[in-house]
C-alpha cells in the first residue's frame, strides 16, 4: 500500500536519511539542516503544528526521483514546490500543502511588497529569484493576497530565509515523526 500512514512516514523519513545531506543549493547547508532547521524557527516563533510540518517538508519537492510519478504527472510544471505539495495533498491538509505550493510565490511577494525583503535574501536565493520571475506585478500581488493561507505563506517564507545557518543545532527528524504523523489527513 502506497497511501497508509507508516508508508508515508518512512518514505519522508528515508528521505531526509538518505539525501538529507546534500548540499542546499550553493548554501552552507545541507538540506536536512535546512530544513530541520526551518521547523525549528517555526516552533520557536510559537507557530501551529501545521506550520510546523510545512517548514519541515517545504523543499521535499526538490527530491523529484523519490516521489511517486503519480505525483510528479499532477502538476503542470515540475518545479519543486509544485512536486512538493502535489505530492503531499495525498496525505496532508491545505493548511499544511498550500504554504508549500506557495512558498517560491511567497519569496516574490515579499519583494514587491517589503523594500527591505531583498537584503534578507541569501545571493542563491536572489539568483533563484531572478530565474523564477522577479518581484510580483501589482496584478500578481493582488492576486497572492487572496489566497486563503497568506499568513502561513509569508511565515513560511520568513523561515526558509532563516533556516541557513551552518553553525546552528537542531532537533533530529525523529523528534518531528509523531508531529507529522498527528497532521496526516488520516488522523485529523
Ligand atoms: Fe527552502
Amino acid at each position: 500500500m502506497t497511501n497508509t500512514p507508516e508508508y508515508i512516514l518512512d518514505l519522508i523519513e528515508d528521505i531526509f536519511e538518505r539525501r538529507g545531506a546534500e548540499s542546499y543549493l550553493g548554501e552552507e547547508v545541507t538540506m536536512a539542516q535546512h530544513m530541520l532547521q526551518a521547523a525549528q524557527c517555526a516552533e520557536e516563533a510559537g507557530a501551529d503544528n501545521s506550520q510546523i510540518v510545512a517548514a519541515l517538508l517545504h523543499d521535499i519537492g526538490h527530491y523529484k526521483n523519490e516521489i511517486p510519478e503519480s505525483s510528479l504527472v499532477k502538476g503542470i510544471n515540475n518545479f519543486h514546490e509544485e512536486a512538493g505539495a502535489n505530492f503531499l495533498e495525498e496525505y496532508f491538509p491545505a493548511s499544511v500543502v498550500e504554504p508549500i505550493r506557495q512558498h517560491v510565490s511567497a519569496k516574490r511577494y515579499l519583494c514587491a511588497v517589503q523594500p527591505d525583503y531583498f537584503e534578507l535574501l541569501s545571493s542563491a536565493s536572489i539568483h533563484t529569484l531572478n530565474l523564477q520571475g522577479g518581484p510580483m506585478s501589482e496584478y500578481e500581488v493582488r492576486e497572492f493576497e487572496k489566497n486563503d493561507y497568506l499568513e502561513q505563506c509569508v511565515n513560511l517564507r520568513h523561515w526558509d530565509e532563516e533556516a541557513k545557518d551552518p553553525n546552528k543545532q537542531c532537533p533530529p527528524f525523529s523528534y518531528y515523526r509523531s508531529l507529522i504523523e498527528a497532521q496526516l489527513i488520516s488522523n485529523i
